[in-house]
């Protein structure tokens, strides 16, 4: 029998993996499909990310830094579940394109080093995921080396993140010696992650036995206070982002990794509700609805194709079907949308509420699109951040000029720079978050379009998207500042200012004028 909407929505878990680099998020991922047979052997992710490194130029980048600096999404089946993993980049630089992709999940595994705890990136995210309500499994990992006291690292996610914990499993020996996890919640033992079902214990006294003779009777006194002392997991605080249940084990040596795909299944929340600006669309509504929060161009060298990833929000969507573009009103066909795995593409005839799908386009789509069957409605909250460095373009050869204005405008529309035209006609300034971006774009510029740039300082360092109550307020700021004005690639104004002071200033001579930070793509 056909699977109802609401069954194959039920099934569904889409989230990202959030840490600090070098916590182990690859490892994570890489145990995570293997474990969900999307990959036969661990080290594909890797592999993977070898061969797209050697095929294309930009990404030297990557390789030359060790970052990670491409987002994508990868698919995998376990028991009854579907889970999409959404990959975000470990670099600040890159931290726009990691909210962004936040936007799209319905839960975050949050990734600690046992040995160093909270790290300032895992803070930062973990910021993003509280301002979106997001549930979060905590995973420590490298339970194999050696790591801080289990009660310490439970502490800090406490304090440095208001969070409360809920110890579901507690972690036999440590460092060399450890061997695996009791589960507190079912009396249960796992070695590695070799064995699918846990054996059920009789306490903490029963499992020592697995351990050094001197190091048993810490871990029974310890496991009993965890038992006595932790709090148990409630699943609702979880939901509401109040409580955080936590995974001890070690991604590379494969322990724990089952107790987090389990948990996931068992406590994640299937497809969230998406707030539109006319309503709020359910996940189980007929009619399909997506957005778009990613755009990765070139993924293929040879053809300039553009990949839009959409997340869809309600309804099925069907290969073939034509979809409504909320922002030009006009209608895309949907001929070859495509699912993700770890080492491959394929088409996807039929994907569902939580589903990304990768939508090839020639540039029709951007960043924050809303799809629908037809209905008129746009998806509020993918955000815009307002950049940190200003830059205008130099081209050596002027002649290209027409040139840069295509490839600049191009990746702006991907997300890879943000791209500002001044109203006095001067050329156009770059904006971005972090200056490996810059990187990435020069790279690009010179291995996709010829085009050989560098950067010169611009007279702005700050920007600010600007709106009034009263459109005559907007227009007499427009027309006295026209020399500090730009426009959006969506021909939004934005403000231009030489630094926080004169900002400041200008804001406080302005009071009709609004100045935002964060723009939400509409
Ligand atoms: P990231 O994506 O978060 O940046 O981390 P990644 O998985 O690349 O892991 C960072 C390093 O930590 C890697 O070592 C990896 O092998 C190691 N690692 C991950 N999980 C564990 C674990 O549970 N225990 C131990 N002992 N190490 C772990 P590397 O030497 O930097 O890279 P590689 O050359 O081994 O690939």
């Amino acid at each position: 029998m056909a699977e109802s909407l609401a069954e194959a929505v039920s099934r569904r878990r889409t989230f990202a993996i959030i840490a600090h680099p070098d916590a182990g998020k690859t490892t994570l991922t890489e145990k995570l499909l293997l474990f969900g047979g999307a990959i036969q052997l661990a080290g594909e992710v890797k592999a993977k990310k070898d061969r797209m490194q050697t095929r294309s130029d930009w990404m030297k980048i990557e390789r030359e830094r060790g970052i990670s600096v491409v987002t994508s999404v990868m698919t995998f089946e376990y028991n009854d579940n579907v889970f999409n993993i959404l990959d975000t980049p470990g670099h600040e630089d890159f931290a726009d394109d990691t909210y962004r992709t936040l936007t799209a999940v319905d839960a975050a595994v949050m990734v600690i080093d046992a040995a160093k705890g909270i790290e300032p990136r895992t803070l930062k995210l973990f910021e993003v995921c509280r301002m979106r309500d997001i549930p979060i499994i905590t995973f420590i990992n490298k339970m194999d080396r050696e790591s801080r006291d289990p009660f310490e690292i439970l502490d800090e996610v406490e304090e440095k993140l208001a969070l409360d914990t809920a110890p579901i499993t507690w972690p036999i020996g440590r460092s060399k010696t450890f061997c695996g996890s009791y589960n507190i919640a079912a009396n249960t033992v796992r070695g590695s992650d070799i064995e699918i079902e846990g054996t059920p214990v009789n306490g903490p006294q029963s499992v020592a036995g697995r351990l050094p003779e001197n190091e048993r009777q810490v871990f029974v006194e310890e496991t009993e206070l965890a038992i006595e002392a932790c709090r148990p997991f409630d699943r609702q605080a979880f939901l509401e982002g109040h409580m955080t249940p936590v995974f001890f084990g070690s991604a590379l040596r494969n322990y724990g990794v089952r107790d987090l795909i389990n948990a996931l299944g068992d406590f994640a929340p299937p497809p969230r509700d998406q707030i539109a600006d006319t309503r709020t669309v359910h996940a189980t509504d007929d009619k399909m609805t997506a957005f778009v929060f990613k755009i990765q161009a070139n993924m293929d060298p040879n053809h300039r194709d553009r990949i839009a990833f959409a997340r869809i929000c309600s309804g099925k969507l069907e290969r073939g079907m034509k979809a409504r573009l909320a922002r030009t009103g006009k209608q895309l066909g949907l001929t070859a949308p495509q699912f993700f795995f770890a080492s491959q593409r394929q088409l996807a005839d039929t994907a569902y509420a939580g589903d990304v799908v990768g939508i090839p386009n020639h540039g029709t789509l951007r960043i924050g699109d809303t799809l629908t069957e037809g209905e008129s409605l746009v998806f509020q909250g993918v955000p815009n951040f307002s950049p940190e460095i200003l830059r205008r373009v130099r081209l050596e050869d002027a002649m290209k000029a027409k040139k840069l204005k295509e490839a600049l405008q191009q990746m702006a529309e991907e997300g890879v720079v943000q791209l500002f035209s001044p109203e006095d006609g001067s050329p156009a300034i770059v904006g971005v978050v972090g200056a490996l971006q810059l990187d990435v774009l020069k790279e690009r510029l010179m291995a996709e379009y010829g085009l050989p740039v560098s950067f010169e300082m611009s007279r702005f360092s700050v920007c600010r998207w600007i709106s009034a109550d009263q459109p005559a307020d907007l227009e007499k700021f427009l027309t006295v500042k026209r020399g500090d004005i730009a426009r959006d690639l969506d021909g939004d104004p934005v403000f231009l200012a030489q630094d926080g002071f004169s900002l400041r200033y200008e804001s406080e001579r302005h009071p009709a004028i609004k100045m935002v930070a964060i723009k939400e793509y509409h």
